[in-house]
C-alpha cells in the first residue's frame, strides 16, 4: 500500500468515525431537537460575547482601575520626597490621604530588602501589577490576606508600603453582567422551552393518532390542533381515515350484497337442474354450481371480515394452543414452540381467523406443521413451518391475491377458493403487522407473521 493510499484510508475511518459520533449525539426525539436548536445558539451566543466583548470590557476597566492607583501612589511618592517631616508627622499624613484614597499607606524611613521572589498573584491583579512594575522604583507586589494585594517600593528616603484592597483593582460589574446574561438566557430558554412543548405535543399526538390507525384501531379521539401545518395534517389524517372506512364499509357492503344477490338465483338453478333428468351435462353444472357456491360463502366471509370487534389485549400462547388444539382432533401433526409469552392488543377472532388460514394451508398442502412463537425486533413473531411442496419464490407475491390459486384447475377437490392467504394478510396488516413466505427448514413454506406488541400506550 503506497502511502498515499494509507493516508486516504485513515482519513475515511476518522471522517467516518466524526459522522457517526456526531450521528450518536444527534438527539432522535422532535423535543430534544427543538431543545437543542434554542440551545446551541444561545450558548453560542454567550460565549462569543463573553471572549469578546466583556473580555474587552473587563480589560479596559482594570487597566483604568490600575492607573488610577498607581497614578495615586505617584502622588504619594511626590509628596515624600518633596516634604521633609519628621516619620510619625508624615505617617500620620499619608495616613489621613490613604483614607480619602481607600488605601492603607505606611513609609518606613529604611531601606528593606524587596526581594525577586515570584509571588503567586491572582489573575485580576495582573494590570495593577503590571502598573507597579513600571515605576522607576525597586517594587514588589505580594496578596495578602482578603486577596488585597501589598505594594512595596524602594524610595530614596526609604520604604513605602501601599495596601490595596480588592475592590479598588477588581471590578466587579463583570460578575453582574455574567449573572444577569446567564439568568436572562436562562428565563429566555424557559419561555421558548413551554411554548416549543406544545407544538411538539400536536406533533406527537398527531403520530400516535396515525400509529394507532394504522395498526387497526378506528374508534379513537383525534382533534387536529397545534400550528397550522400541523393542524393540516392532522385534518388530511382525519380526511383520509374516514374516506378509508368509507371505502372500506363499502366494499364490505357490496361484496356481501352482491353475494346475496347471487345466491337466490343459484338456488333456483340447483332445483332446477335436480329436477332435469340426470345426464353427464347435468351432473357437471351441478358440480360448478356447487363450486360457485362454496366460492359465494368465501367472498362473504371476506366480506364480514372488516373489524367489527374491539382491540383488546389477546396472549398469542393462548390462541395458538386453541387453535392447534383444535387442528389436532382433526389429526393433523402440529408442533408449538413457545420461546415466552407474548401479548398483542388484537381483534381476537379476526386474528384466530388468519392464523387458523395458515394452518389450515398448512395441514392441506403438508403432512406436518410447526409453529413458534416468540419475539423478535421488539414484535410478536409467529412462524408457521410445513414440510409440503412449498411456494416456488416468484409466486409469493401472486398467492396473497384474492382467488388465486397454484393450482389452475380451480378444482375444490385439490384447494380451496383462494382467499386464505388473502384474508389472513387482510388482518395481519390491519393490525399493523407483516405477513411474509419464505422457504422452510422442514422442507416446505414458512410463513412469518410479526405484529405490534402489546404497550402501555395501546
Ligand atoms: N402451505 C402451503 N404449501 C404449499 N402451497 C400453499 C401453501 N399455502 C398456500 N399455498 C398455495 O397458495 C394458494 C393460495 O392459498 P390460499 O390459502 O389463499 O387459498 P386456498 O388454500 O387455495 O383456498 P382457501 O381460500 O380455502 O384457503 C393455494 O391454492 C396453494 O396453491
Ligand atoms: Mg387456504
Amino acid at each position: 500500500m503506497t502511502f498515499i493510499a494509507f493516508a486516504r484510508r485513515a482519513w475515511d475511518w476518522v471522517r467516518y468515525g466524526f459522522k457517526s459520533l456526531l450521528k450518536g449525539l444527534r438527539p432522535k426525539g422532535l423535543r430534544n431537537r427543538f431543545v437543542l436548536i434554542i440551545l446551541l445558539p444561545i450558548v453560542f451566543l454567550q460565549v462569543i460575547l463573553f471572549s469578546f466583548f466583556y473580555n474587552r470590557h473587563w480589560d479596559a476597566v482594570s487597566r483604568r482601575l490600575a492607573q488610577d492607583i498607581a497614578g495615586e501612589i505617584a502622588a504619594v511618592i511626590h509628596i515624600i520626597d518633596n516634604v521633609s517631616m519628621p516619620p510619625d508627622e508624615l505617617n500620620a499624613v499619608l495616613e489621613q490621604i490613604g483614607q480619602e484614597m481607600q488605601l492603607d499607606i505606611a513609609f518606613v524611613p529604611a531601606r528593606s530588602d524587596i526581594g525577586r521572589r515570584k509571588q503567586k498573584r491572582h489573575y485580576s491583579s495582573a494590570h495593577l501589577y503590571a502598573e507597579i512594575r513600571q515605576m522607576d522604583y525597586p517594587t514588589a507586589m505580594r496578596e495578602v490576606a482578603g486577596q488585597q494585594q501589598l505594594v512595596t517600593l524602594q524610595l530614596d528616603k526609604g520604604t513605602l508600603k501601599v495596601l490595596v484592597p480588592r475592590k479598588r483593582f477588581f471590578s466587579s460589574t463583570v460578575y453582574a453582567f455574567l449573572l444577569w446574561m446567564v439568568g436572562s438566557s436562562f428565563f429566555l430558554f424557559g419561555i421558548a422551552y413551554l411554548f416549543m412543548k406544545n407544538q411538539v405535543r400536536s406533533v406527537a399526538r398527531l403520530a400516535r393518532a396515525m400509529g394507532r390507525f394504522g395498526m387497526g384501531q378506528t374508534n379513537f379521539p383525534f382533534k387536529p390542533e397545534g400550528a397550522t401545518e400541523v393542524r393540516q395534517a392532522g385534518m388530511s389524517f382525519v380526511q383520509m381515515r374516514d374516506r378509508i372506512l368509507r371505502y372500506l364499509q363499502e366494499r364490505t357492503a357490496m361484496l356481501a350484497g352482491v353475494s346475496h344477490d347471487i345466491r337466490t338465483p343459484l338456488a333456483r338453478m340447483k332445483l332446477e337442474l335436480e329436477m332435469m333428468p340426470p345426464g353427464a351435462s347435468v351432473s357437471d353444472l351441478q358440480a360448478d354450481v356447487a363450486e360457485m357456491e362454496k366460492m359465494l360463502a368465501g367472498y362473504l366471509e371476506f366480506a364480514r371480515n372488516e373489524g367489527r370487534e374491539n382491540m383488546e389485549s389477546v396472549v398469542l400462547n393462548t390462541l395458538l394452543q386453541d387453535i392447534i388444539h383444535k387442528h389436532r382432533k382433526m389429526k393433523k401433526r402440529v408442533d408449538l414452540h413457545e420461546e415466552q409469552i407474548v401479548a398483542v392488543m388484537a381483534r381476537p377472532n379476526d386474528l384466530l381467523r388468519a392464523i387458523t388460514n395458515i394452518l389450515s394451508n398448512a395441514g392441506r398442502y403438508a403432512r406436518r406443521a410447526r409453529v413458534t412463537l416468540g419475539i423478535r425486533n421488539h414484535m410478536a413473531r409467529i412462524v408457521v413451518d410445513d414440510d409440503g411442496p412449498g411456494i416456488p419464490e416468484h409466486k409469493r407475491a401472486e398467492v396473497f391475491k384474492a382467488f388465486y390459486r397454484l393450482e389452475e384447475s380451480r378444482n375444490t377437490a385439490t384447494g380451496g377458493v383462494g382467499l386464505g392467504l388473502t384474508i389472513a394478510r387482510d388482518i395481519i396488516l390491519s393490525h399493523g403487522g407483516t405477513i411474509s413466505l419464505s422457504d422452510s427448514p422442514l422442507g416446505g413454506l414458512r410463513v412469518v407473521m410479526a405484529l405490534p406488541l402489546k404497550t402501555r400506550e395501546t
